[in-house]
């Protein structure tokens, strides 16, 4: 008995020391989106603005955003570990990834009047 308690305890540590890596903290990920000016060129919710992409709901993984914001392709200015760690991200991720999702045309009832009310 106590030898299955203790497998079951080396299991559970494993899930939580794996599944804790995807699982940020989002309230902390969006103190640290406004603390480190994504907001800035993203906007306040990672829906986009005058120079950043939308990233709200991002269709990166964890480890493609990390990957993404260490060297980005384009005129991102590039966030290194000492600035922003791999945990940080984490929370950032969980952050954009709690965000509403984008609406789609056919949703907005504006977008839709158009055209058809005569
Ligand atoms: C100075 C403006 C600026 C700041 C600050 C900035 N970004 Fe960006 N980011 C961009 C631009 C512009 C792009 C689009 C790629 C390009 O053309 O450069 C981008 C792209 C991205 C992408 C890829 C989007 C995709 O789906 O391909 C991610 C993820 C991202 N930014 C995350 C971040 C995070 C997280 C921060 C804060 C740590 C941040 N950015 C800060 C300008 C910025």
């Amino acid at each position: 008995m106590k030898r299955v308690l203790y497998v079951m305890l080396i299991v559970r540590c494993l899930a939580v020391s794996s599944f804790g890596q995807a699982n940020g903290n989002a309230q902390e990920g969006k103190r640290l989106f406004m603390k480190h000016n994504c907001y800035y060129c993203h906007g306040t919710s990672g829906q986009g603005g005058r120079d950043g992409a939308r990233i709200a709901q991002t269709a990166l993984n964890l480890q493609g955003l990390t990957r993404y914001v260490r060297q980005p392709a384009g005129s991102m200015p590039a966030f290194t570990e000492k600035i922003l760690s791999d945990r940080e991200l984490t929370d950032i991720y969980a952050y954009l990834k709690s965000l509403p999702a984008a609406k789609a045309p056919k949703d907005i009832p504006l977008l839709n009047d158009i055209g058809t009310s005569k």
